[in-house]
């Protein structure tokens, strides 16, 4: 039986991760949240400098939890990636050629294995370009804001909302005009809006485009 590929890209907080991790619950496909994937590796790179990402793959093991658990050599970071330090560095340490190449790699492979719905940047147009189903996921940047500090409230960080959608546009800057593999919509791709939409609705969306598209194939 081949494998089916959902790729979910889209900017900071545009809601990918929640939603994805629903789709996936729903149609039983492995979730993997590749924004993890570079927030592990920053937080590698932060406590042991830039100097290993010439040797990526030997200081380097990722793997995932069942219930979406990030392990770093073997230890449970979860939390820890989630952290303003790890936030505020990712996405320079995502620009890094090798890094990419790394995280790609092991990002295909994993699709090989299993159906998947995978979210992150780059999926659409360079991680899985034939995936069955693709969503490019927005929202303002004034939503995105206000949802990410409800995350970060309950988190315990104490951050207002003028920082967060300072930190939220700087990181979607950053992304959208690295030189490998920046984010952007592929030709493909359905622009999904989440700003006025509730997770249930966005949900039921990808799966009636998921349903649609499996149904002529
Ligand atoms: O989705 P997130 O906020 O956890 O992602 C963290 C950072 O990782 C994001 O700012 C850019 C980078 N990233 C990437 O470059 N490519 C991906 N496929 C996923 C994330």
């Amino acid at each position: 039986m081949s494998h089916i590929s959902i790729a979910i890209d889209g900017p900071a907080a545009a809601g990918k991760s929640t939603i994805a991790k629903r789709v996936a619950k729903k149609l039983e496909y492995l979730y993997i949240d590749t924004g993890a994937m570079y927030r592990a590796v920053t937080l590698y790179v932060l406590e042991h400098g830039d100097d290993i990402i010439q040797n990526i793959s030997n200081h380097v093991h990722i793997t995932f939890g069942i219930n979406d658990e990030v392990y770093l050599n073997d230890k449970d970071v979860s939390a820890e990636i989630r952290s303003p330090e790890v936030t505020n560095n990712v996405s320079r340490v995502a620009a890094i050629g090798e890094v990419r190449t790394y995280l790609v790699d092991m990002q295909r492979e994993i699709s090989t294995t299993s159906s998947v719905v995978m979210d992150g940047r780059d999926i659409g147009t360079t991680v899985l370009p034939d995936a069955e189903v693709k969503i490019f996921m927005q929202a303002s940047p004034k939503v995105r804001a206000e949802r990410r500090l409800l995350e970060e409230t309950a988190r315990g960080n104490d951050i207002d909302l003028e920082t967060l959608t300072a930190e939220i546009i700087r990181r979607d800057e950053i992304d959208s005009t690295r030189e490998i593999s920046p984010l952007v919509q592929a030709d493909d791709a359905v622009l999904l809006d989440t700003s006025h939409l509730s997770i249930e609705e966005a949900e039921a969306k990808i799966i009636q485009l998921v349903k649609d598209k499996l149904e002529v194939q």
